[in-house]
């Protein structure tokens, strides 16, 4: 039997694939710096659909939030920053996390702290936020650093505070995930997903696909999670 592909990670070769690249939305998308609107959009209106469904456990206004591999702040600035009050970066690569730092705001909300680290080492403070948001940047995790990860965010989550995942989607013919050798990093199955979420014993109470994004790209999916 092949070794599961999330073995495969390395934390040095994501690191320089990162550090190699620009600081711009181009960089951050993959060379498909016009989906940038569309993927914004989709966020607020799933952040908004949640709200709508669970009133009585969504805390409003979302006071802290926080951005995970929030690259050069591109999320926060466009669609974080206009439903928090104030927003935490995470970013291990230190180019994008300054650009972040600096990052102009659309909406009203402020950037807050700066950790400059990966996931994988990074232990939020409990009851801290009312807002995880997690964007991209799960593929640089091995399938147990997620489920860790998520037990963390767990205990970081504020009392009725949401953590959600946009993640790619694998389209791998046989149902598995797979290893991208470029930038190292895994792209998961629904499936795994769920797995991860059953492991880390989260609560998924919604999850829908991102439209509008062109056909050849892999389809993505957020996750609304609660502990
Ligand atoms: C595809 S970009 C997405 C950036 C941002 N989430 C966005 O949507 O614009 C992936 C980001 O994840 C960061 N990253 C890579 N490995 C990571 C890790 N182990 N933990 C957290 N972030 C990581 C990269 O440095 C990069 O900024």
């Amino acid at each position: 039997m092949s070794a599961a592909p999330d073995t495969n990670i390395s934390p040095t070769a994501f690191l320089n694939y990162w550090k190699s690249i620009p600081s711009t939305v181009d960089g951050m998308l993959g060379g498909y710096p016009q989906i940038s609107r569309a993927d914004l959009k989709g966020s607020s209106n799933f952040l908004t659909k949640i709200q709508r469904l669970f009133p009585s456990s969504s805390p409003s206004p979302l006071q802290r939030g926080v951005d995970c591999g929030a690259g050069i702040g591109r999320v926060t600035s466009g669609f974080l920053s206009t439903v928090c009050e104030t927003v935490d970066i995470v970013e291990p690569v230190e180019k994008f996390a300054n650009e972040a730092r600096d990052a102009k705001v659309t909406g009203p909300g402020a950037i807050g702290n700066v950790y400059v680290s990966c996931l994988q080492d990074w232990t939020p403070e409990e009851r801290q936020y009312d807002l995880i948001w997690i964007q991209w940047c799960l593929g640089h995790l091995k399938d147990k650093e997620v489920v860790a990860f998520l037990m963390r965010c767990k205990k970081a989550v504020s009392m009725d505070g949401w953590i959600v995942i946009k993640e790619n989607m694998s389209t791998d013919r046989e149902g598995g995930d797979v290893f991208d050798e470029m930038d190292s990093s895994v792209t998961r199955t629904d499936e795994k997903f769920q797995k991860l979420f059953k492991e880390a014993d989260v609560r998924c109470l919604k999850t829908d696909l991102q439209r509008g994004f062109p056909k050849e790209l892999y389809p993505v999916r957020f996750y609304a999670l609660k502990p």
